[in-house]
């Protein structure tokens, strides 16, 4: 049996910045509430025009985390691909990255797992090196949220959260088990799928009969947030989650080198800190630059730790996220 683990990773974020300052222009927030109740000062929004969309930044961050991991792009056996916002509604955005990197017929799969994409992307991919399966796979998150979003006062609270990017992680397998992906646990609780989702279009109500009524009341094809119960489920689950995965590993909160949570609020983030006692260094933050990138807020996370030298040979990582399912899991990993 065989272990997984990470050897190249890559980001890729839009130029576009957009403030705080920028959405008081075009709805009644401001640049104080959102920073209070968020944390986030600005996020990127892929500018209408320019070519980047899901599957291209997706193919952008893997090009990096490709060349860093000196495997090239023919020896990936499986793509993962996690998102919410693929590119069209079918096929899914794995196989247009499969295409663009020039890899002839390895299978390319999404994952639809909304804010804990990633964790459940690397958990299946980890699975598939244990097995022996497969040795080399492509792990990408990437999301388009920006030009999917209601940037009137309506949707405040939800537009001012989102933003776009894309990060990827090559793994591969090794015959160490006690180094790369210890442990991962998932969890999803369908019960709760409509407090935070995008139900329209849907196959009850196809795009055709939208269009058709073209009525301006309609707000199924935005996202909707219940924020409150999102919030108060999140700090419970993210908190469970880790600590499963540190009895797993059998570490206390003070053995973590670095803690990834997925990028929801800065709020939520700083509750989990809070509560396993840790240190700012152990915990990597960076919504306030990015804001909430879904699928793709872990792998950019972890690229950027990595490449501002907080995770190093032998260090202990812990990911961890929870979104829209509700779905959430955590993965322990030595590094
Ligand atoms: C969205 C969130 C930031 C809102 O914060 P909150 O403290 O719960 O705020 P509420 O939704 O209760 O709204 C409080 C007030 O702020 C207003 N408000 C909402 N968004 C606003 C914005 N962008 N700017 C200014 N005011 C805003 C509301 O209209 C409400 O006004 P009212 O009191 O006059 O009715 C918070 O609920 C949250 O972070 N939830 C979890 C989000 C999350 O993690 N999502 C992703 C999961 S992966």
């Amino acid at each position: 049996m065989y272990n997984s683990k990470i050897i190249g990773l890559g980001k890729y974020l839009p130029s576009n910045v957009v403030t705080n300052s920028d959405l008081e222009k075009i709805m009644d927030t401001s640049d104080v509430w959102i920073q209070e109740r968020t944390g986030i000062k600005e996020r990127r929004h892929i500018k209408k025009g320019s070519d980047d969309s899901t599957s291209s930044m997706g193919v952008k961050a893997s090009k990096i985390a490709l060349e860093r991991s000196g495997i090239d792009a023919k020896e990936i056996d499986l793509i993962l691909f996690a998102t919410l916002s693929p590119d069209y509604y079918f096929p899914g955005s794995g196989v247009l990255v499969q295409d663009e990197l020039g890899i002839p017929d390895c299978p390319a799969m999404d994952i639809r797992m909304q804010c804990s994409g990633f964790v459940y992307a690397l958990a299946t991919a980890d699975q598939f090196i244990k097995t022996g399966m497969y040795k080399n796979i492509l792990v990408i998150g990437s999301e388009y949220h920006s030009g999917g979003l209601d940037m009137t006062t309506r949707g405040r609270n939800i537009s001012v959260i989102f933003g776009d990017g894309a990060g990827a992680v090559v793994i591969t397998r090794t015959k160490k088990n006690d180094e790369g992906i210890l442990h991962s646990q998932l969890h999803s609780e369908g019960k709760y799928a409509k407090e935070l989702s995008l139900i329209g279009p849907n196959t009850g109500r196809w795009v055709p009969e939208i269009i058709n009524k073209n009525d301006p009341n309609d707000v199924s094809y935005f996202p909707y947030m219940n924020g409150q119960f999102v919030f108060k489920n999140a700090v419970i689950r993210f908190s469970e989650v880790i600590m499963k995965g540190l009895e797993k590993a059998k570490w206390k909160p003070s053995d973590i080198d670095m803690l990834i949570p997925h990028q929801a609020n800065l709020r939520i983030s700083q509750f989990v800190q809070k509560k396993f006692g840790l240190s700012d260094n152990q915990v990597y933050n960076n919504i306030q630059r990015y804001g909430n990138t879904t699928a793709a807020s872990i792998p950019i996370a972890l690229t950027e730790a990595w490449e501002e030298g907080k995770i190093n040979n032998g260090s202990k990582v812990i990911l961890a996220a929870f979104g829209s399912g509700f779905t959430w899991g955590s993965i322990t990993m030595k590094w």
